[in-house]
C-alpha cells in the first residue's frame, strides 16, 4: 500500500474494482493478446482470481527480485523484497519472443552462451537519473516501475507496430518503453500531475 487514493479501497470494494477492469481489458485486447498485472502478495490472489473468472491463461508469475528493497521496520517479519508480474493470455496463439529474450537476458550459461530467461527477475527499484523527480526533488511518482521491466515485457509479448495499452500509466514507463520500442501505445491516468510528467516523459 502506498500513501495514495487510489491505493485505499476496502477489500470488497477492490475486488469489486479489479474483476471490472479486468473484465474491461478483456473486452478490448485482441484474440492471442497478452496482458501483464504488477502486484505484491496484497492483491496477488485477488488479481489471479479475477484472470481466471475472465477466462486469461496464466502464463507465469514473474517474481521481481528488488536488489535494493526497504529494510523491514517491525522486525517482526521476513523483509519484503519481491513483487509480482502476472503474465495472461486470451487465446492460444499469444506471442512469445523467446530468442530476443535470450539476447536481452543479462544471466549467462557458464560458457558465456545465451541463457533462457526465467521468470525470477532481478532487478532495484527505480533510482538516479531514470527516477523522475518533483521540482522539490522527492520522487514523482510512489511506484514508478524499472524501464527494464516494461523492456523485457513488450519484447516478449509484441511485434514492432503491436498496440501497447496501459490502463493505469503513473509516470508513464510503459508508453515510454513502447515507443522507444517501435510500439504504438495508448497511457489512461487519472492524475493531472501524472498525465503531464508522463508527456513530457514520452516526448
Ligand atoms: C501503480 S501506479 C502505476 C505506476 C506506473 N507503472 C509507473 O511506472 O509509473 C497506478 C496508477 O494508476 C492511477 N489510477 C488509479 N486508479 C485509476 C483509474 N481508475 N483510472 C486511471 N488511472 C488510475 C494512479 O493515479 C497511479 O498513478
Amino acid at each position: 500500500m502506498v500513501n495514495e487514493e487510489w491505493d485505499k479501497m476496502s477489500d470488497k470494494k477492490y475486488v469489486q474494482f479489479t474483476n471490472k477492469w479486468i473484465k474491461a481489458c478483456h473486452d478490448v485486447l485482441k484474440e492471442n493478446g497478452s496482458i501483464y498485472i504488477s502486484c505484491t502478495y496484497h492483491n496477488l490472489a485477488e488479481v489471479m482470481s479475477a484472470l481466471r473468472k475472465y477466462k486469461f491463461k496464466i502464463n507465469n508469475v514473474i517474481v521481481w527480485q528488488k536488489t535494493n528493497s526497504m529494510p523491514n521496520m517491525t522486525k517482526r517479519v521476513f523483509t519484503h523484497s519481491v513483487e509480482f508480474v502476472v503474465w495472461g493470455v486470451k487465446g492460444k496463439k499469444w506471442v512469445f519472443n523467446y530468442d530476443e529474450l535470450k539476447k536481452i537476458n543479462p544471466e549467462r550459461q557458464k560458457d558465456g552462451s545465451l541463457k533462457q530467461m526465467r521468470d525470477v527477475w532481478l532487478m532495484p527499484l527505480v533510482q538516479g537519473k531514470e527516477r523522475l523527480r518533483s521540482t522539490n526533488g522527492r520522487a514523482l511518482h510512489p511506484t514508478q516501475k524499472p524501464e527494464e521491466m516494461l523492456k523485457r515485457i513488450i519484447i516478449a509479448s509484441s511485434n514492432k507496430g503491436d498496440l501497447v495499452l496501459d490502463p493505469f500509466l503513473g509516470s508513464g514507463t510503459t508508453t515510454a518503453i513502447a515507443k522507444r520500442l517501435g510500439r504504438q501505445w495508448i497511457g489512461i491516468e487519472k492524475e493531472t500531475k501524472y498525465i503531464e510528467a508522463a508527456q513530457k516523459r514520452i516526448k
